[in-house]
């Protein structure tokens, strides 16, 4: 077993099979910078503590920079013989540096705590990136409420004809769940920056290593402050996984909509032929694929974060093997939405409205049944009553076969002394959107008013 990190205890090498499940190289190389960046750190603080001169240090430094670089021009790559990225890069190093001072990195620190920091480590630096690309999709949201202004959707419940809202209103309604995951990233970031590195394989070490040097070296906050919480918990990365799948399920919601408004029945909106997709057989077809993609993939994010959650429930402390678990699942929903929010930003930015047919349809189902109701309660009218007196009016109208708007005067008197023609101010979709005047409602001016601070919110997230 030539160049692995144990074995002398054992008179016979790890069979084939258990080589072959005990592997972690496969998915763990993509940790290799961190690594390197861990043992910068550690030879400083071993340095720092007397364990290595500094003409050592210096050339301990010169090599683990010999070793990066061949892991980022592809020239250093995992053997089927090295179990881990951790492995594989001391014996890079020892090749490099001779077994005398390459041998000297590995004290007072164990692959438990190691793995724990470069855990955080990527996933504070992939955190960035996922920032970057949710505020791409807000940005689309807000261009195209900007470029929206007095545009009517019939808004829904039950999927149902409800209320008629602006457009910009419901597309907004979509960016403030993004700006919480922003914030939600924001707040993780303060307990993600704990450093578990120098608390060795769970007790903590007895060289006299200064582990707030290391964090400080790894632009981590602070150690972590209890060996067997640092190398153990993964609550850090289950809390990531939340967060990537929570936004998986946002961007789904939003993806079904769209999904929906493309089809011919509603024709709300049309897809950019950069961002829809054709049929192999059907030469008509133009696809929502990216919207169904994001759907489909917010379901595996959601299996990474249960399946993460399983592999923790029963772990005694401290460090088990079963930790080796965390990291695919995490790699996986950290790459999934890294390829799904550009294409999902790109697809919403570039959607076209039919806004002619959304508001030719808002009025239909009696969408201003409310607006009835409140008209007559402004005139005093009990809520009870006026709710009888509107439901009364749908009901003559839907027998009739027109609209609200459509009533006669007549019509309107004989079902309610209340029902003078006045009624009509509130009979238009403009009138119903614009008196929706209260806080956060779908007023014109509450929505540009919203728009600026959903601005203000992502900018300082
Ligand atoms: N590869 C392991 C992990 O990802 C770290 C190595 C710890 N191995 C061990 N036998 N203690 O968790």
């Amino acid at each position: 077993n030539e160049g692995a990190l144990w074995g002398a205890r054992f008179a016979s090498g790890p069979s084939p099979e258990l080589a072959e499940l005990s592997r972690s190289t496969h998915f763990d190389w993509i940790l290799a910078p961190y690594d390197v960046a861990g043992s910068h750190a550690h030879a400083t603080a071993l340095e720092a503590a007397g364990y290595l001169e500094a003409d050592e240090a210096k050339r301990m430094h010169e090599g683990l920079d010999a070793v990066a670089s061949k892991v980022a021009d592809g020239t250093l790559l995992p053997q089927p013989s090295d179990e881990d990225v951790h492995g594989a890069l001391e014996q890079a190093l020892i090749a490099e540096l001779g077994p005398e001072l390459g041998g000297r990195l590995r004290a007072g620190r164990s692959r438990n705590d190691q793995i724990a920091t470069l855990v955080r480590m990527y996933l504070i630096d992939h955190a960035r990136v996922i920032a970057r690309d949710i505020l791409r999709v807000i940005d689309a949201l807000v261009a195209q409420a900007e470029a929206h202004p007095d545009a009517i959707l019939p808004g829904r419940t039950h999927l149902q004809h409800a209320q008629p809202v602006l457009l910009a209103h419901h597309l907004l309604a979509h960016g403030w769940p993004l700006v919480r995951e922003l914030e939600r990233l924001v707040d993780w970031r303060r307990r993600a920056g704990v450093s578990p590195y120098g608390g060795g394989a769970l007790a903590g070490s007895t060289l006299g290593l200064d582990p707030a040097l290391v964090a400080t070296e790894l632009g981590l906050d602070r150690p972590a402050e209890n060996s067997l919480d640092g190398t153990a918990a993964r609550d850090v990365v289950a809390e990531f996984a939340f967060i990537t799948a929570m936004t998986g399920v946002d961007l789904s919601r939003l993806a079904e909509e769209i999904i929906l408004w493309n089809t011919r029945e509603f024709g709300f909106v049309t897809l950019h032929d950069s961002y829809s997709t054709g049929s192999s057989i059907m030469p008509q077809k133009k696809n929502p694929d990216i919207a169904e993609l994001a759907r489909g993939k917010s379901g595996r994010l959601i299996g990474n974060l249960s399946g993460l959650m399983a592999t923790l429930k029963g772990l005694p402390l401290a460090y088990n093997r079963d930790l080796q678990e965390d990291k695919e699942p995490v790699f996986d929903s950290v790459q999934t939405l890294e390829v799904v929010l550009p294409a999902f930003a790109g697809m919403v930015a570039t959607l076209q409205f039919d806004t002619q047919r959304m508001a030719a349809l808002a009025p239909q189902g009696f969408s201003l049944a409310t607006d009835v109701a409140e008209w007559l309660v402004k005139r005093r009218v009990p809520f009870r009553d006026a709710h009888e007196i509107s439901g009364a009016l749908v009901r003559v109208c839907e027998e009739r076969g027109i609209g609200l708007e459509d009533a006669s005067d007549e019509l309107l008197l004989s079902v309610s002394p209340h029902l003078v023609p006045e009624v009509r101010e509130v009979l238009t979709i403009e009138g119903s959107v614009a008196s929706r005047a209260g806080a956060g409602g779908t007023a014109p001016v509450r929505v540009a008013e919203q728009r600026a601070e959903l601005i203000a919110r992502a900018q300082a997230a």
